[in-house]
């Protein structure tokens, strides 16, 4: 790398969005410990972790509250939550529900939609009070009408847009049609007008979030790109 590429890697948008994240989480400390003393105050999440061994399923790393309540107190700062407007949310394959609880608690109602597959899910929904609606995310469908729309639309490490395994591994994911029809579905009946769409990706085997041509469509609506995260705005 030369020096003018050093230089320029220096002041890429990343790095000053990068510095700011950090210091909104210095400047507006939530405390994760707190929130989790709380929580584990109720024998109920030990019967958990008791019932749905680590060992026995991936999944069953959900039962980590330590864990997860600090991760989810993170993505709330960084999209702002520890502070005003109040926003009504919807957290797009809400797994255990831990986003939906700490925004809960920071003054930010909402609902998670997911599929009903995981029995772990069901449990933690329930401890963490947590309201889900049951819907798998398809292309080209919309998503369940609603009376209010959502100022905040999250989509964490989800998935939804992978379609099937293919035989070397890769995924068969959406189209940029698909992905249009999304967008056009979220903006036109969840979004409130200035909301804000995040949808947060997986790196496929080669370290891909997602391909270029889809990308390219993102870039087409307006989308901001900070690491794995895309942000769109409402209309
Ligand atoms: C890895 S978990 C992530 C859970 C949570 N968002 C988090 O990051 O803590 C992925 C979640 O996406 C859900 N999911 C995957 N495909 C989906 C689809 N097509 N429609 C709705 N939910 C889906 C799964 O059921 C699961 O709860």
């Amino acid at each position: 790398m030369n020096v003018a590429q050093k230089v320029g890697k220096l002041f890429r948008p990343e790095i000053f969005d990068s510095a700011r994240e950090h210091a909104h989480r210095a400047m507006h400390p939530v405390s994760a410990r707190r929130l989790l003393h709380e929580l584990e105050r109720d024998g109920a999440w030990d019967e958990l972790r008791r019932r749905f061994p680590r060992d026995e399923k991936e999944v069953h790393r959900f039962g980590d509250t330590r864990f997860w309540i600090q991760r989810n107190v993170e993505r709330a700062q960084d999209l702002s939550l520890d502070r005003p407007p109040r926003r009504r949310l919807l957290d797009l394959g809400c797994g255990p529900g831990f986003f939906n609880y700490v925004a809960r608690k920071l003054g930010h109602p909402g609902v998670g939609l997911d599929i009903d597959e995981q029995p772990i899910f069901r449990e933690t929904l329930r401890l963490l009070e947590v309201e889900r609606i049951i819907h798998r995310i398809l292309p080209g469908k919309p998503l369940p009408a609603n009376e209010l729309k959502y100022d905040l639309i999250t989509s964490y490490l989800t998935c939804f847009h992978r379609l099937e395994r293919l035989p070397d591994g890769q995924w068969r994911t959406w189209s940029p049609a698909d992905w249009q029809f999304f967008l056009e579905d979220v903006r036109a009946h969840q979004l409130s007008p200035g909301g804000t769409l995040l949808l947060e990706f997986h790196p496929d085997k080669t370290g891909k979030l997602y391909p270029d041509h889809v990308r390219d469509l993102f870039t087409q609506n307006g989308a901001r790109f900070f690491r794995s995260k895309v942000f769109f705005r409402g209309h």
